[in-house]
């Protein structure tokens, strides 16, 4: 069975005592949820509260991943982090490519596909985040802006096992906006990205691989969003900075 994937990346926010009181939080919220064993939830904080945060979960199905790595085990690249100081600390996840960080911080798809083979060598699993902008939209040229992503970012990547990569459909438009893209929106352009995964590596790995949607989810559009069938899970970013919040999106994922 698919594993759905409830993912809150809260990107750079909240103090120490905040990301604590947060993590605690959460971790008490699906222990009053009785979680099926196909579900996951995953705590991205900024580097500095990882550690801090990882000694508060307690629930088995509550795991930690960080936003972001370089590529290089060690060695003079100051101000970075890598994937062997993430497992160090307890990660199993990384957000790779999301789209702050390729337009912000330049990223190309060759640098995330760096990214990716060392969270692979390494054992952290990782998050690729793939979406056009609303121009690239409205110019029909989604699919081969995501084409692009998935192409360059996951070339000479060997995947086998589902589970070994996650995917998050991300729309740069819906991020941080409010306006999520609709249930019918992104299932088609999620169907698409199982297409393109069952195309290179096999019908096995494209269906067990969860691909998670993420920009402007709330407790409001959560069910509708995750009752498609190919969305697995959802990747929050302003409303996973509550813990009210992202219970209430949990809740909306779990089977009525
Ligand atoms: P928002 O949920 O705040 O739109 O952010 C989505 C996101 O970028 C998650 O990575």
């Amino acid at each position: 069975m698919r594993q759905i994937v409830l993912a809150g990346n809260w990107k750079m926010h909240t103090t120490l005592s905040e990301a604590v009181s947060l993590a605690r939080a959460v971790d008490h919220c699906i222990r009053e949820q009785s979680l099926p064993s196909h579900y996951s939830v995953l705590l991205c904080p900024p580097f500095p509260f990882l550690e801090p945060v990882r000694q508060v979960i307690q629930h088995p199905s509550l795991f930690l991943g960080a936003q972001n790595l370089y590529p290089g085990d060690a060695g003079a690249f100051t101000g970075e982090v890598s994937a062997p100081m993430l497992r160090s600390v307890g990660c199993t996840y990384v957000i790779v490519g999301h789209s702050e960080r390729r337009k912000i911080f330049g990223e190309t798809n060759d640098l995330i596909n760096a990214k990716i083979a060392s969270a692979r060598t390494h054992q952290l699993v990782p998050i690729l985040c793939v979406g056009e902008t609303w121009e690239e939209r409205a110019a029909g040229k989604t699919e081969a802006v995501i084409e692009e992503q998935l192409r360059s970012g996951l070339a000479d990547i060997s995947l086998h096992h589902p589970g070994e990569l996650l995917i998050a459909y991300e729309p740069v438009w819906a991020i941080g906006t409010g306006h999520a893209a609709t249930p019918e929106q992104a299932q088609v352009v999620h169907r698409w990205i199982r297409h393109w995964l069952a195309q290179h590596y096999g019908a096995d790995f494209a269906d067990g691989t969860p691909i998670l949607y993420g920009g402007s989810v709330k407790p409001a559009n959560a069910a509708d969003l995750l009752a498609q069938p190919d969305i697995d899970g959802a990747l929050v970013g302003g409303a996973s900075l509550k813990a009210e919040s992202f219970c209430a999106i949990i809740q909306a994922a779990l089977p009525s």
